[in-house]
């Protein structure tokens, strides 16, 4: 095991607080002369979208002292800034390095991670700040994915909220909390596309849309650097796998992937371009291959792509000891080879297996890797040191950690969180004619059934930060608060895979003692879902489907609450239980958020981000594919083709082409209708939106405006997120059947109606055509107003020359 653990060295020698002093005076002197033309970059008032947080790591006085300290620096050193180790609990597989105060005191090392205390992380900054001879500060980073102390629910399912503004805040929070702890480096967002449900690590990004994957980039982006990354509670941000892991053949993860640039362009890259957009100081570069070539040694993808069409000023890490792994991919018979090939790939820091530390000094000194990209390596670090503030203030605050945590608007911030992202799937009428849910106050007696109904530790989700099982209400705990022990007979039923038929029995006798059935069931989240965790089948584990059917079979109104990290294949649940609701991995406010929506007091406003497969063999499913020649049309895919020509569609003989709920699907306790969708303009030039591209007026749209009028129709108030998708006929190259292009959220009171209108700009038009460019082209276009991807009436819009 290669803990370790130990707490580093306490230092202070007077003679480098004076070289730090001098550092300082320096540092002042440069300030003065540059604060007058810098002004506007230096103390900004908060900029528009998209510029904010690049400026920030492009300022001319950051420039200048980049440029001062690397004078100064002798290779060793520069060297020293591109290595990066985890000094606590690893998150992969070990380098067998333990020297790290010795190597931070000698300058060799440029950032820590996986340290989780401010007394930890200050105690290893004062060995970098006042032995090292440059005094430069260490760069501390961690996975804050959802949430430090104050855990939210799993990116999946904060996705499913469609809800980018509270997403930003969440962010903002874990910032908050991180920081408090010398963390100022999280590696988040991960902004992966994942058209795939067998690959574990679907729980952790946006799911399967590149638009509402890039509008949640830009929100976690802004919530995590906030207005300016030298605030204290402003944490550098690290878009990642850079770029197309989520593609991994038969959502194997780690896996080999092929891909087409087009689809790389328009579907894999768009939430990395827009995280880039929105100020993200850095990158992490994937374990994958990408068309044979390992993205973490790939030129065209790191240097061409990010670094020069996008202008990229900010870092790109390795993921962990994927500079090795080059090897293993077999482009690099060494390590120094490897070491070689992703540094002038682009690499510029090589996390966890310490071949930059072992070669890169020597490939400069025989010219294999020019001088000039080692110091355009070491600026882009220390760029997002000196922007994050870390030469005025290296050190956490050690009694901030202690107040920072878990506030009451944080835990609030939680609940709210959890309670926008819980998706209804199902709420048919029971034996009363009416839904379950919500549950009626003549409710006498729960059955409150499964292993996830009281199970502290799987609600807080994979890559659960600090967060504390003790930290978390259960539904048990947050129901028998509400109701009273006495109404709720509970049994476990089975465990997450393990279980026996005495449990299940147990189980259905509490069921038949009561009024109705809640069944909490699902995934082991640090097992199943995540890193590492693909799955081959996509059932409910062990023998909760046992259960399950033992349990329906008491004739007891059933609520089903799925705890998971993608969608489950359950074709029999969708058929024979009546309530349905995908709760994800939930945070710490799991509980409350589940009872309240459970009540009625929230009303649920979740929608999939993820395509919900019927069947595995369906996977990779995702909305936005292309027609095919032989599309199924209006064909009944229910059952196997009759013979004779019909035969001859895209279709499976055996499984229905259409998901189980489609992408953007969620039902609320109230319901919605949409009005026939108009559109502003009937016919539009390409060459002018051409035009419109060319002067990047991409935020302003307006060129057509397409408006529905929402009505809600229930009793009750709700929100509904109204989705605008886009088709696009007789272009040079095939475009997906549709495209999400825009969405609103909006509530409504009961009987309310309001009129939605979203203006489109040249983008929503826009696509990677035969010449190899983003461009409009004369095209008929179909837009539809709707609920969800598979529903809704359409507009055309002719696109001429
Ligand atoms: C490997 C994972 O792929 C990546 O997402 C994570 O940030 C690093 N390990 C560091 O823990």
């Amino acid at each position: 095991m290669l803990l370790h653990l130990r707490e580093p060295r306490k230092s202070g020698r007077a003679a480098s607080r004076r070289s730090t002093r001098c550092l300082f005076l320096t540092i002042a002197f440069l300030f003065l002369i540059f604060a007058k033309s810098s002004v506007a970059q230096t103390r900004p008032t908060p900029r528009p979208e998209g510029s904010r947080g690049s400026s920030a790591l492009s300022s001319p006085l950051l420039e200048a002292r980049v440029s001062e300290l690397l004078r100064k620096m002798t290779l060793e050193e520069k060297i020293g800034q591109l290595v990066q180790y985890s000094a606590g609990q690893p998150t992969g597989p070990g380098t067998g390095r333990t020297d790290y105060e010795d190597m931070i005191a000698k300058g060799q090392i440029g950032a820590l991670f996986n340290i989780v205390t401010a007394k930890r992380t200050n105690a290893y900054q004062r060995i970098a700040v006042e032995e090292s001879r440059l005094h430069i500060p260490l760069l501390f980073g961690l996975d804050v994915i959802h949430g430090f102390r104050t855990v939210f629910p799993i990116p999946l399912g904060l996705a499913s909220t469609w809800d980018p503004t509270l997403v930003e805040h969440t962010a903002r929070v874990a910032g908050r909390e991180a920081s408090a702890a010398g963390i100022r480096w999280t590696f988040s967002p991960m902004v992966d596309i994942a058209r795939d449900a067998r690959w574990g690590r679907m729980a952790e990004g946006a799911g399967e849309d590149p638009y509402l994957g890039a509008a949640m980039a830009r929100a976690y982006v802004r919530g995590y650097q906030g207005a300016r990354l030298d605030d204290p509670e402003s944490i550098a941000a690290c878009a990642k796998h850079f770029v197309a892991y989520g593609a991994a053949e038969g959502g194997r993860d780690y896996n080999t992937v092929e891909l087409s640039e087009r689809t790389l362009r328009q579907v894999y890259l768009p939430p990395f371009q827009a995280a880039v957009n929105a100020g993200v100081a850095s990158l992490m570069s994937a374990f994958n291959s990408l068309n044979g070539l390992p993205a973490s040694a790939n030129p065209f993808t790191l240097k061409k792509i990010l670094k020069e069409e996008w202008g990229f000023q900010g870092l790109v890490d390795s993921d962990w000891t994927a500079v090795a792994e080059l090897v293993n991919h077999g482009v690099a018979r060494d390590g120094a080879i490897a070491a070689r090939k992703a540094f002038l790939a682009g690499v510029d820091m090589d996390m966890a297996s310490s071949l930059y530390h072992d070669h890169l000094a020597k490939l400069a000194r025989s010219g294999e890797i020019p001088q000039a990209a080692v110091d355009d390596a070491v600026r882009r670090v220390l760029r997002v040191k000196f922007a994050l503030g870390l030469f005025e203030h290296p050190y956490a605050d050690e009694k901030r950690e202690n107040t920072a945590m878990l506030s009451p608007d944080s835990i609030a911030l939680a609940r709210e969180a959890a309670e926008r992202s819980f998706v209804l799937l199902k709420n048919s009428a029971g034996a009363a004619g009416v839904p379950l849910l919500p549950l009626s106050p003549d409710t006498k007696t729960i059955a409150l059934i499964g292993p996830l109904a009281d199970d502290a530790g799987d609600m807080l989700g994979s890559w659960a930060g600090q967060g504390r099982p003790e930290d978390v209400v259960t539904l048990y705990a947050a129901l028998s608060q509400r109701i009273g022990t006495t109404r709720i007979r509970y049994a476990k039923g089975s465990a997450i895979i393990e279980g026996s038929d005495e449990q299940i029995a147990e189980a259905v006798q509490q069921a038949q003692q009561s009024d109705l059935v809640i069944l909490a069931l699902g995934e082991n989240a640090p097992e199943m879902t995540g890193e590492a965790a693909s799955r081959a089948h996509l059932g409910l584990p062990g023998r909760q489907q046992l259960l399950l059917e033992a349990i329906a079979a008491t004739g007891k109104p059933v609520v089903l609450i799925l705890f998971s990290g993608r969608p489950l294949t359950l074709p029999w649940t969708f058929e024979h239980v009546p309530t349905v609701l995908a709760a994800w991995f939930p945070g710490m406010q799991a509980g409350p958020a589940l009872v309240g929506t459970l009540f009625g007091e929230s009303t649920p406003s979740g929608r999939l981000v993820v395509s919900w497969p019927r069947s595995v063999g369906q996977e990779p499913l995702y909305y936005n594919a292309l027609s095919t020649g032989r599309p199924a049309g209006d064909t009944d895919l229910s059952r196997p083709p009759p013979g004779g020509t019909a035969k001859y569609v895209s279709r499976y003989i055996d499984e229905q082409n259409s998901p189980q709920f489609p992408f953007g699907f969620g039902l609320s306790y109230t319901s919605f209708r949409y009005g026939q969708p108009q559109i502003s303009v009937k016919e539009v030039s390409a060459r002018a939106l051409n035009q419109e591209l060319r002067l990047s007026k991409r935020q302003a749209g307006g060129s057509v405006s397409v408006s529905a009028e929402i009505t809600n129709t229930g009793a009750r108030e709700g929100e509904e997120t109204v989705q605008l998708y886009v088709r696009l006929q007789g272009t040079s190259v095939a475009q997906p059947v549709r495209a999400l292009k825009g969405f609103q959220r909006i509530r409504l009171a009961p009987g309310e109606t309001r009129k939605v209108t979203f203006n489109l700009s040249a983008d929503s038009f826009s696509f990677w055509n035969d010449q190899n460019k983003f461009e409009v082209e004369p095209a008929l276009a179909t837009i539809w107003i709707s609920p969800d991807s598979a529903r809704g009436s359409a507009v055309t819009l002719e696109i001429g020359k």
